[in-house]
C-alpha cells in the first residue's frame, strides 16, 4: 500500500494558488497581488459587505435558530430567491419566502412564472439544487450531464476559468472536452466569428457549451445582445444544452438585471416566456414513477403544455452554476446554486430525483450557514437595497481603478517616450510595443486581460513584485490609488524591455 502511495505523480499546484503562495512568501513591502479572483477594499484588504454584515447581526439575534440538517436539495427559500436572482423577480422580496422544505420537486415557483411582463422567461420547469458555491455547481452539472443528457462532447471557451476543464475531467471523464475560440489576441476582442464557425461545424445535438453569463473570466469581454440573440437562435436551431456559469451576477456592472440578460434571453428563446403556459395533469408512466421513487412524489404530475413551445421539442434544456462567492464576498461559505431548465413537456421528477441522488452520494446536505446569510440579505427590503448598494461600490471601484491604471500606464510610457527622444538614443524594438490601454477600459468584470507575455508576466514579479496570471490576467481589485503608479510604473517598464530581453 504504501508503495503504491509513494508512486503517485506530484502534480503541480494550481496556479491561481500557487500565485498567491509565492505572493505570501515576499518579504518585498511594495509587493502587488493581482493573481486572486477576490475583491479587495481601495486599501487593499478583505471586504465584508455591509449588507452581509447586518444579516449576520440580523441571525445573531434570532434566538431559536437550530443547526439542523437542511433537506438534501438544501433551503428552499433559499432556493427561491436564487432562481429569481437568476430569471427575475418580479416581487417583493418578503413574498418570495414561504416555500417548503419538502423533499419533492418544486419546479415553477420562479417569479417568471408569476410575472405577467412578457420580457420574463417563464420558469414553470426550473429544479435548483444548493451546491457547494459556484464549483460545486459546475461539478454537479457535469455529472448530472454526463449520466443522463451523455453529450458527446462539453465545449469550453479558450481561453476559460482553468477549473472548467478540471471539473469535466474528473466529474465526467467520458465526455470529450472541445474548445471554441473566444478570444482574438491581435485585436484583443471577442472572435465572435470564430465561436460560430466551431459550433456550426464541430457541435452536435445535445452537446454542452459551457458559457459565461457576464464578466466572462479572464478576458473581461462578454458578448453583446445581438450576439447573443445569435447564439441562442443557433443553440435552439441545433439544439445544443447552454450551460451558464455566472460567478458574477451584479458585480460585472453592478446591475442584477443586466448581468442575468444573457441567461434570461436564452430561457425565453428556448422556453419561452410572459404569462403562464396552460397546465394538464397526466399519470406518470413506469419509467417516470419509478426514477421519481426517491423524490417523494405522487403519482401525478403537473405537465405544461404551451401551444408555442412545441417547436422546441426536442431541445434538451439549460443550465445555470450560480455562486455568491463575488457578489457576496462568501468566499469561504461556499454558497451557491444549480438550475435546470427543462423543455416545457418534460417531467421534472426523474431529474430531479437523480440530483437527490448525487448530491446525497457526494454531500448530503449543504451547508446552512452562508445560505442562511444570503436568504436574510435577500428577502428583507432593506438588507437587499444595501446588497445592491453594495454591488456598485464593489464593481464602480474595479471601474475608476480600470481607468486610473490605463491614465497611469500610458503616462508612464509617454514620459519613457520623451526620454528616448532627449537621449536620441533608440533602444532597438521594444517587446510587444502595447500603447493602447483602451481594453483595460472596454473590458468587464473582476479582470483584466492585459495583454501582457507570459516573459513579460515573469519580470512583473521577478523584478518588481507584481503578481499575475501566467497568462497575462490581472485581477483588477489589487490595484487602488496607492498603489497604482507603482504597478503602472512596473508594466511600462516590462513592456519597453527588447524582445530577446523578455524571451
Ligand atoms: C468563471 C467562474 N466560475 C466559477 C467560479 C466559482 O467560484 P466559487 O466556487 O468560489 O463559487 C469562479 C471563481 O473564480 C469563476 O471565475
Amino acid at each position: 500500500m504504501a508503495a503504491r502511495f509513494a508512486q503517485i505523480p506530484v502534480l503541480p499546484l494550481d496556479e491561481a494558488f500557487a500565485v498567491t503562495a509565492e505572493f505570501k512568501a515576499d518579504a518585498f513591502p511594495q509587493k502587488v497581488s493581482l493573481g486572486a479572483g477576490v475583491y479587495r477594499d481601495e486599501g487593499g484588504k478583505p471586504w465584508v459587505l455591509p449588507s452581509v454584515k447586518k444579516a449576520k447581526e440580523k441571525l445573531h439575534q434570532t434566538p431559536n435558530l437550530d443547526h439542523e440538517y437542511l433537506p438534501i436539495q438544501g433551503s428552499d427559500p433559499f432556493l427561491q430567491l436564487a432562481r429569481d436572482l437568476v430569471f427575475g423577480d418580479s416581487s417583493l422580496p418578503s413574498s418570495n419566502s414561504s416555500s417548503n422544505s419538502s423533499s419533492s420537486p418544486s419546479p415553477g415557483s420562479g417569479s417568471g412564472s408569476r410575472s405577467k411582463d412578457n420580457t420574463k422567461p417563464q420558469t414553470k420547469n426550473v429544479i435548483s439544487f444548493q451546491t457547494i458555491s459556484g464549483t460545486g455547481a459546475n461539478h454537479l452539472g457535469a455529472q448530472f450531464l454526463a449520466q443522463h443528457l451523455r453529450p458527446k462532447h462539453v465545449f469550453i471557451s479558450d481561453p476559460t476559468w482553468a477549473n472548467h476543464h478540471l471539473v469535466w475531467t474528473v466529474a465526467a471523464p467520458d465526455v470529450v472536452q472541445k474548445t471554441y475560440p473566444y478570444y482574438h489576441p491581435a485585436s484583443r476582442s471577442l472572435d465572435f466569428d470564430g465561436w460560430l464557425t466551431t459550433l456550426e461545424n464541430e457541435a452536435v445535438e445535445n452537446d454542452v457549451v459551457i458559457l459565461h453569463a457576464c464578466a466572462h473570466n479572464p478576458t473581461g469581454i462578454d458578448p453583446t445582445r445581438e450576439q447573443w440573440e445569435v447564439l441562442a437562435q443557433l443553440f435552439k436551431r441545433k439544439r445544443l444544452f447552454a450551460f451558464f456559469d455566472s460567478a458574477y451576477q451584479g458585480f460585472a456592472t453592478g446591475d442584477l438585471d443586466m448581468d442575468a440578460w444573457a441567461m434570461r434571453h436564452f430561457q425565453t428563446v428556448l422556453f419561452g416566456s410572459g404569462p403562464e403556459p396552460k397546465t394538464e395533469t397526466k399519470t406518470k408512466t413506469e419509467s417516470e414513477t419509478e426514477s421519481s421513487a426517491t423524490a417523494g412524489n405522487d403519482d401525478e404530475v403537473v405537465v405544461n403544455v404551451q401551444s408555442s413551445t412545441q417547436h422546441q421539442q426536442g431541445h434538451p434544456g439549460l443550465c445555470i452554476a450560480q455562486s455568491f462567492a463575488k457578489n457576496f464576498g462568501l468566499y469561504g461559505e461556499r454558497v451557491g446554486a444549480f438550475h435546470l431548465s427543462l423543455p416545457l413537456s418534460v417531467s421534472p421528477a426523474g431529474a430531479y430525483s437523480q440530483l437527490l441522488r448525487l448530491t446525497r452520494a457526494e454531500i448530503s446536505n449543504p451547508p446552512l450557514f452562508g445560505a442562511r446569510i444570503v436568504q436574510t440579505v435577500l428577502s428583507d427590503v432593506d438588507l437587499r437595497a444595501q446588497w445592491q448598494q453594495d454591488l456598485q461600490t464593489m464593481s464602480l471601484r474595479i471601474r475608476s481603478v480600470r481607468g486610473l491604471l490605463r491614465k497611469a500606464i500610458e503616462q508612464q510610457q509617454q514620459q519613457q517616450q520623451q526620454h528616448q527622444q532627449q537621449q536620441q538614443s533608440s533602444s532597438g524594438s521594444v517587446a510587444t510595443a502595447i500603447t493602447d490601454w483602451s481594453h483595460l477600459e472596454s473590458q468587464i468584470g473582476m479582470f483584466s486581460y492585459t495583454g501582457l507575455t507570459v516573459p513579460q508576466v515573469q519580470r512583473l514579479k521577478e523584478v518588481h513584485h507584481v503578481y499575475l496570471m501566467r497568462n497575462g490576467r490581472a485581477s483588477l481589485s489589487g490595484v487602488n490609488e496607492h498603489n497604482v503608479h507603482y504597478v503602472a510604473a512596473a508594466i511600462a517598464e516590462v513592456v519597453a524591455q527588447p524582445i530577446d530581453a523578455n524571451e
